[in-house]
C-alpha cells in the first residue's frame, strides 16, 4: 500500500467544499475576502477542537472560563498599545493598486499581480483593527473597534473573577472567541483571517515565577496537540529573539506547523510581564494589584503566561495532517482519508443499511436510534456500500456500522474501521461498549 500526504491547500479547499466543511463566506455575491463560512462538518469538527482545548484547559482546579463581549470600551485598546501600535506596514503597486504587506515582498522586484516594475509607494504603517460606530451619531466619540484579541477581554476581568471566585495566584483564566484584524493580505484557504476565532488563557503569578508557568504551558500545550492526533514531525518550536519579541513581552515561543505553504505559526506562549493589567491600571485608575496571602499580604500587579491558539488555522493543521492518499493511480485501491484522531473527527460513526429493501433500512434504523445519542452518527443508503464507505473515509469517520440479512437473522453487524479496512461482526447489543472502546475517549 502507498500512502502519500497532502500536497497543496487547494487540494484540501476542494474536498472541504465538496464535502461541506467550509465554503467561501457570501459565495453567492462573489465573496469576501478573508471570511468563510463553517458548513455541517467543519463545525462538528471546530466545536471538538474547541470542546478538546475547554476541557484541556479548564477542567483543573487552576484555570476558570469566561465570555467576554466583542465591543469593548475603546479605551482598552489605547491601554493596550493596540491604537497605536497594532500595525503591519503596507505598500501599494501605483499601477494596479494591488495593496502588499511591505515585509512580505521585495520592493525591487516587478508587481506579482501586474508585473510592472519600480511602481511601489513608500511603505505606510496601516492599523489591523476594524472600526465601527457604536449608537445613532456617526463621529469620533463614537468609534469603537472590533476587538483583535480575546486577551483584553480576560485583562479587563481580572479583579471581578479573582476577587468572585476567591482564586489564589498562580490562576488562570481562559476564553474561545471571535477576533477581527484587518489583514492586508488574507489568504492561504483559513491560514490567515479577517474574521477568526481564538482560544486564550492568562495565567496570572507572582511575579519572578514567570520561567516556571511559562516551560509548564509550554509542555501542556505541546502535548495537547499531540494527543489530538498531530504528528510530532510537522511540529517545531520558533523562539522570538530579543528583536522580534511584542512590546509586552519577555519571552515568547510558537508552536509552528509545516503546512504545505511553509512552516507557519499555530500557536503562542507568551510571557506578558505585568505590561497589560498595569497599563489598564493606570488608564482606568482601577487598582489592579493583588494582595498575597501567603507573603505577609504583599501587594504587587501579577506577571502573565499567556497561551494563544486560533480555532480555525489548529483545525486547518489537523486537516492537513490527517489528509492521506493511498494507492494513488489504482483505481480500484485509490481512496482519500481522512485521518483525524476519533476525538477531533466530525462523525463517529456511519451506520449503513447493505440493501434499502428487505427490512434492512428499518433494522439499520434501530441501530442508529440506540447509538446516536451518544455518538454524532451518519446514515447513509445511497450508493453502492464500497462507495459509501469511501465517502465516509473522506470526511474522516472512524467507523462504519453496516446492517446487512444476517442481521436479521442473528443481531449482529459488521464493524469497519478506517484506518486498517478490517471487519468484524459485532453483537448489537455489545456495539455501544465496542463503539467506547474502539474510539478511546
Ligand atoms: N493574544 C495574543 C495574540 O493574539 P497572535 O500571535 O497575534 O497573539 C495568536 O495570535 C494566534 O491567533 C495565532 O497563533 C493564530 O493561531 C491565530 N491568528 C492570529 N491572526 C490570525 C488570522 N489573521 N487568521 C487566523 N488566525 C489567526
Amino acid at each position: 500500500m502507498s500512502e502519500t500526504n497532502l500536497k497543496s491547500l487547494n487540494e484540501l479547499s476542494s474536498l472541504c467544499k465538496r464535502r461541506g466543511f467550509l465554503f467561501q463566506s457570501s459565495e453567492i455575491y462573489g465573496g469576501v475576502g478573508g471570511c468563510w463560512d463553517y458548513g455541517p462538518l467543519g463545525i462538528e469538527l471546530k466545536k471538538n477542537v474547541q470542546n478538546s482545548w475547554w476541557k484541556s484547559m479548564t477542567y483543573r482546579q487552576d484555570v476558570v472560563g469566561i465570555d467576554a463581549s466583542i465591543l469593548m470600551n475603546p479605551t482598552v485598546w489605547k491601554a493596550s498599545g493596540h491604537v497605536d501600535g497594532f500595525t503591519d506596514p503596507m505598500i501599494d503597486c501605483k499601477e494596479c493598486k494591488a495593496r502588499f504587506r511591505a515585509d512580505q515582498i521585495d520592493a525591487n522586484k516587478p508587481c506579482q499581480n501586474c508585473g510592472a516594475e519600480g511602481q511601489f509607494t513608500e511603505p505606510r504603517e496601516f492599523n489591523l483593527m476594524f472600526k465601527t460606530q457604536m449608537g445613532p451619531v456617526e463621529d469620533s466619540s463614537s468609534t469603537i473597534y472590533l476587538r483583535p484579541e480575546t486577551a483584553q477581554g480576560i485583562f479587563v476581568n481580572f479583579q471581578n473573577v479573582q476577587s468572585t471566585m476567591r482564586q489564589k495566584l498562580p490562576f488562570g483564566i481562559a476564553q474561545i472567541g471571535k477576533a477581527f484584524r484587518n489583514e492586508i493580505t488574507p489568504g492561504n484557504f483559513i491560514f490567515r483571517l479577517r474574521e477568526f476565532e481564538q482560544m486564550e488563557m492568562q495565567f496570572f503569578v507572582k511575579p519572578g515565577t514567570q520561567k516556571e508557568a511559562y516551560d509548564k504551558w509550554k509542555e501542556i500545550r505541546y502535548n495537547w496537540h499531540i494527543n489530538n492526533g498531530m504528528r510530532a514531525e510537522n511540529l517545531r518550536w520558533h523562539p522570538h529573539g530579543e528583536n522580534d519579541l511584542a512590546h509586552y513581552a519577555d519571552m515568547a515561543e510558537d508552536i509552528e506547523y509545516n503546512f504545505p505553504h511553509g512552516w507557519g505559526e499555530m500557536e503562542g506562549i507568551h510571557s506578558r510581564t505585568d505590561f497589560d493589567l498595569s497599563k489598564h491600571q493606570e488608564f482606568s485608575g482601577k487598582s489592579q494589584l493583588y494582595v498575597d496571602q501567603a507573603d505577609g499580604n504583599k501587594k504587587y500587579v501579577p506577571y502573565v503566561v499567556e497561551t494563544s491558539v486560533g480555532s480555525d488555522r489548529c483545525m486547518l493543521a489537523l486537516m492537513c495532517d490527517a489528509y492521506r492518499k493511498e494507492n494513488e493511480g489504482d483505481k480500484e485501491n485509490e481512496r482519500v482519508v481522512m485521518k483525524f484522531h476519533p476525538r477531533i473527527a466530525p462523525i463517529k460513526v456511519a451506520v449503513l443499511p447493505l440493501m434499502k429493501k428487505g427490512g434492512l433500512q428499518e433494522e439499520a434504523q434501530k441501530v442508529l436510534e440506540n447509538i446516536q445519542l451518544n455518538y454524532r452518527c451518519d446514515f447513509d443508503v445511497a450508493g453502492s456500500i464500497g462507495k459509501r464507505y469511501r465517502r465516509q473515509d473522506e470526511i474522516g469517520t472512524p467507523l462504519c456500522v453496516t446492517v446487512d440479512y444476517d442481521t436479521l437473522e442473528d443481531q449482529t453487524v459488521t464493524v469497519r474501521d478506517r484506518d486498517s479496512m478490517k471487519q468484524e461482526r459485532v453483537a448489537i447489543d455489545q456495539l455501544d461498549r465496542y463503539i467506547r472502546d474502539h474510539l478511546g475517549f
